[in-house]
């Protein structure tokens, strides 16, 4: 198992992922209108992303954002049929180790209901910060504690 940068292939597996309902509705932002805004969208944005390939499936991804602040923003996402299958707790181990070399605290945006995200976020130092419009929880992990 190991995370890939960006391939044609891993294109049109974030699209695909990104779009399905069952995974929008725990996420926080929007998801692409069309393939042709995903695609201009990962122009200037697929150094963000990583994939989660298991043998030669892909099974999930990742993303590494450097905010204005120096502050780096991490997420995570497992397809639907890959679910409950211990990549999850892979894929944010991976994420997060990467993310840890360049930055000094990793922050992350979660909807409250998801519990099991949440639940894998806390065990791994991160530690809900803000509750913002009741809906989402920022939490936050300095690295090496
Ligand atoms: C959150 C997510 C990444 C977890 O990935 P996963 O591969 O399903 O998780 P794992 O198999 O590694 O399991 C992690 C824990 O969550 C639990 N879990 C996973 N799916 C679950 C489900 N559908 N219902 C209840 N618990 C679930 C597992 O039992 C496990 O708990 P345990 O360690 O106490 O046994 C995945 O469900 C996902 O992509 N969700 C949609 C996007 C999202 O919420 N991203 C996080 C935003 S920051």
């Amino acid at each position: 198992m190991e995370l890939i940068g960006v391939t044609p292939r891993g294109l049109k597996f974030l699209y695909k992922t990104r779009r399905d309902p069952k995974i929008d509705k725990y996420l926080t932002g929007n998801p692409p209108l069309s393939y042709e805004d995903h695609m201009v969208f990962m122009a200037s944005n697929s150094h963000r992303f990583r994939i989660l390939v298991d043998k030669y499936s892909y099974v999930g991804y990742g993303q590494i954002t450097e905010r204005e602040d120096g502050h780096c923003e991490v997420g995570f996402v497992v397809a639907t049929e890959y679910q409950n299958m211990g990549y999850g707790k892979r894929l944010i181990d991976l994420i997060v180790t990467e993310a840890e070399i360049k930055y000094k605290t990793l922050g992350l945006y979660v909807k409250k209901n998801n519990e099991w995200a949440i639940r894998i976020c806390k065990r791994i130092g991160f530690k809900e910060c803000r509750l913002i419009n009741n809906d989402e929880w920022y939490m936050e992990k300095e690295v090496g504690i």
